[in-house]
């Protein structure tokens, strides 16, 4: 600074080196400023950046461990023998549902499953399908049986109108899944949620589930 201002004293105004002396420091002033500024900049653009990553990961994370509804599909539904008045007393029921857990990560802990299958809004019969158990990730569980005997509480009145239902080419039945279900994520466990699947299913002429409703996915909800 003071070799900047030796020269102009000798040949220019009095008041210039003072004015040389003020814009020096003026700069310095400047540069300092705009140095803390930068500074100051990047620290906030590396927050800003930070921030975006971690929302990014929270974001992935979401995607990845979000859980998936458990999926259940009506396989087979048939009745042999409907329509015929002789096979009411030993009618039967054959099922088969599946149970599927599309997760990556997510495992789902059932406690019992019991199965109804309705007519009319009214229960003709059920089991339980499952003792508790542990659904792992990528897994379908089946559920395949035969309702009868005890398990099929069927009316004559009831089996009278299947015949006239089917005489209009369908007889629509419901069957109705429910379970308390928890979900485990590495070692974290949720808690017990009430889960109910209701899956309308049409038997045609033939006693057997119609194409449409074959391997139809259920409505799944959490009550
Ligand atoms: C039940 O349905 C599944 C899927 O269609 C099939 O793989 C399985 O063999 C069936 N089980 C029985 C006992 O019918
Ligand atoms: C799904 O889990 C059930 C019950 O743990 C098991 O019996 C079945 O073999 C598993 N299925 C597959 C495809 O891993």
């Amino acid at each position: 600074m003071r070799f900047q201002n030796d020269l102009p004293v000798q040949t220019a105004a009095g008041n210039r080196p003072m004015k040389r002396h003020h814009t020096a420091r003026y700069y310095a002033h400047r540069v300092k400023e705009s140095l803390t500024t930068r500074v100051s900049k990047l620290i906030c653009a590396i927050f800003l950046a930070l921030l975006f990553l971690v929302g990014i990961i929270t974001f992935i994370l979401w995607l990845s461990l979000r859980p998936h509804r458990p999926r259940f599909h009506v396989r087979e539904f048939s009745i042999p023998g409907l329509g015929q008045a002789n096979r009411f007393a030993n009618a039967q029921i054959i099922f088969n549902v599946t149970s599927r857990n599309s997760n990556q990560n997510v495992g789902f802990y059932y406690d019992a499953i019991h199965m109804t299958v309705n007519f009319n809004e009214q229960s003709i019969g059920g089991e339980t399908l499952a003792l508790p158990f542990y659904q792992e990730p990528k897994n379908t569980t089946i559920f395949a049986g035969i309702l009868g005997g005890y398990s099929l509480k069927l009316t004559a009145n009831q089996w009278r109108q299947f015949t006239a239902d089917m005489s209009r080419g369908v007889v629509i039945f419901s069957i109705e899944l429910s379970s308390t279900i928890r979900f485990k994520i590495s070692t974290w466990e949720s808690k017990r949620h009430r889960i109910r699947a209701t899956c309308p299913v049409g038997v045609g002429a033939d006693g057997s589930i119609l194409a449409i409703d074959k391997d139809k996915r259920c409505q799944v909800y959490f009550i």
